[in-house]
């Protein structure tokens, strides 16, 4: 319930957060994510994995009076996520939301990159759908309701000005697998959507990204800035509040598609 004494918009839903911790103090875009779930009413379990960062997830989705729970998981661990999904299940009795969040790349000449670089990034960012989905699509089926939700990136349709090859081709996996597995289920009442994220100033840029625009982080940041037409990078609260959106009722005919929020970048050829 709001202040206001409205209702949210995923009043007594149950939301699972994959990759719902951040890299990095400050605001992610899955701990900005689990924490606007929560503002809007809903239970929510937060997995990483870093169970510390899960945590710190989770005491924030108390804080705002949600019930939440905090668990430790690999996304490419199949034992592991089905364990997320049996606690979930075991502590609030459904689930409503499945929230794909991680995704991991590595950046820089292609011919730097090796086979087993690429298996480990689709691993995480195309076969973990796979699993977290096998994990939760009964209980959904059993419901006849359920949103899968996958956070991509522009990369995954543009080449974004600097080297990231297995990130981008994965990514581009994920928003398909999205669209298919939407097909395969809505007869079920379920839907599957991708927010396909711009440009971001969030902690893990500065983390993982500085080096990739040649090691300066102001120069990195002022660059990224300047990029998207409406005149700044984006923040997590951005793609947070998209997800609230299609994690609601509000979304219920749209299905198999995509939500880029990026400023208006891919609309150009700024890259
Ligand atoms: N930040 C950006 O500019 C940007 C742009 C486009 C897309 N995205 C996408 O947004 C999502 C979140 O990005 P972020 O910037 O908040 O990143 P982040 O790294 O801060 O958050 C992701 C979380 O995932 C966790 N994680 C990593 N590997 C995991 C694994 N194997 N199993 C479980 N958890 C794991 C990390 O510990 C971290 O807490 C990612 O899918 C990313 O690709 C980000």
């Amino acid at each position: 319930m709001g202040e206001d004494g409205t209702l949210g918009d995923l009043q007594d839903k149950v939301c699972v957060v994959i990759g719902g911790g951040s890299i990095a103090p400050g605001w992610g875009i899955g701990k900005a994510i689990a924490v606007s779930y929560a503002r809007q009413g809903a239970k929510v379990a937060v997995a990483d994995a870093n169970l510390a960062a899960a945590q710190e997830t989770a005491d924030l989705v108390s804080a705002e009076g949600a019930g939440a729970i905090a668990v430790g998981a690999d996304c490419t661990d199949e034992a592991a996520i089905r364990a997320l999904i049996d606690r979930t299940m075991a502590q609030f009795g459904r689930i409503d939301v499945l929230h794909n969040n991680v995704g991991i790349g590595k950046a820089g000449d292609p011919e730097a990159t090796t086979p087993d670089d690429w298996r480990r990034i689709a691993d995480a960012n195309i076969t973990a759908l796979h699993i977290s989905a096998l994990a939760a699509l009964p209980h959904m089926k059993a419901q006849r309701s359920g949103v899968i939700l996958t956070t991509s990136t522009i990369a995954a349709i543009r080449h974004i000005g600097y080297s990231h090859l297995p990130y981008g081709v994965t990514k581009a996996a994920a928003i398909q697998f999205s669209r298919l597995m939407a097909i395969e289920y809505a007869s079920y009442g379920i839907r599957a959507n991708t927010i396909v994220v711009g440009i971001m100033d969030t902690p893990r840029v500065r983390v993982t990204l500085t080096g990739a625009y040649g090691g300066d982080e102001e120069a990195m940041l002022a660059r990224r800035h300047r990029q998207p037409p409406l005149g700044t990078m984006g923040n997590a609260w951005d793609i947070a509040n998209a997800a609230v959106f299609l994690a609601s009722d509000k979304a219920r005919y749209i299905t198999g598609t995509e939500l880029v929020v990026d400023g208006g970048l891919t609309a150009t050829t700024r890259m």
